[in-house]
């Protein structure tokens, strides 16, 4: 495999980009002529492409045999170099040197653009960039969270909004998140607990979403337990209400499961800048967005 190759995601993925990339075609063209500065934050980038294997068959009554083949489509990174009007600046972030190494590739293959690309912990690196950076007055930025699992936390999340400058993109990770916040209380360790505060913001979740329990064993013994009682819905919504009490404004997320139909995530859109105008330009072309997502997702 070459260093580009990057295989991941379910049915959803291909979802997912197409909104994403749908916003980031919308936000340049209805601000580039009010902004000097544009720019695409990718925390998580990946490779800029992802591969993707397309099962072959065995010939039947239906057809001769189709060997299996490879395909290579645009990820996110590549999907925001291509958007006109262009961003004015991309940053490309990734904790893989692999990954590292295919960006630096895309960058070479750009070499007109002011494309950055950083190693290391996306949240680390946000900080840094966002210190970095003394105003951000005719600067408006998107940027892309889009992490395997529970990898953002809190504070990042706090940094971004005191920016008011970035609209933001996040795959919540919900099955990180039922996972993690184990059904039996007992069997939440420390490190569950960590991950879990580190993502919400808040150690209350574990008073929010376990409550005591009547069990009777086979043996008709009762016995009482803490047991997590909400279920994957309650935790997108208290997810969500933890966004809405940071952000000015935030979207009704689009739930995203795998091919089973278990969820995975929610794709959430925040936005950091305060003033009306910003809330309602973003909030219009994002939602309309997320809707279509959603009618995408009943269509046979
Ligand atoms: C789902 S993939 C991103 C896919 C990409 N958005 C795309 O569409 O092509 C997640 C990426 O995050 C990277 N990653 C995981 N944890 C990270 C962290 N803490 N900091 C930075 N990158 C991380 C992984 O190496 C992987 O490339």
């Amino acid at each position: 495999m070459a260093h580009s190759d990057h295989e991941f995601g379910g049915i959803s993925t291909d979802l997912k980009l197409s909104l994403v990339g749908g916003y980031l075609q919308q936000f340049t063209t209805a601000l580039r002529p009010q902004f000097q500065q544009l720019w695409y934050i990718d925390a998580f980038a990946g490779t800029g492409e992802r591969t993707v294997i397309i099962p072959g068959r065995a010939a039947d009554m239906l057809g001769p045999e189709i060997d299996a083949r490879v395909e290579r489509r645009a990820g996110s990174a590549k999907i925001a170099i291509d958007v006109s009007p262009a961003f004015d600046k991309l940053v490309f972030m990734d904790k893989r040197p692999k990954h590292i190494a295919a960006l630096n590739d895309l960058r070479a293959a750009n070499q007109s653009r002011n494309i950055s690309v950083v190693p290391g912990d996306a949240n680390a690196e946000i900080m840094k960039l966002l210190g970095e950076q003394k105003s951000w007055a005719g600067t408006r930025a998107v940027m892309f969270l889009d992490p395997y699992g529970m990898s953002v936390d809190w504070r990042t999340l706090e940094a971004i909004r005191r920016t008011e400058a970035i609209d933001v993109w996040y795959l919540v990770s919900l099955s990180g998140l039922f996972r993690q916040a184990t059904r039996d209380a007992e069997d939440l360790d420390p490190s569950k607990r960590a991950a879990l505060t580190r993502m919400i913001g808040t150690a209350d979740w574990e008073n929010d979403w376990y409550e005591m329990k009547r069990r009777t064993n086979l043996f008709g013994d009762v016995d009482e337990r803490l047991a997590r009682t909400a279920e994957v819905d309650d935790m997108e919504r208290y997810f969500g209400a933890r966004l809405a009490k940071l952000f000015p404004a935030v979207l009704p997320p689009l739930r995203l499961n795998d091919d089973r139909g278990i969820p995975q995530f929610a794709l959430f859109f925040a936005i950091s800048n305060p003033k009306n105008v910003a809330i309602g330009l973003a909030s219009r072309i994002a939602g309309h967005i997320l809707k279509s997502g959603i009618s995408s997702k009943v269509r046979p």
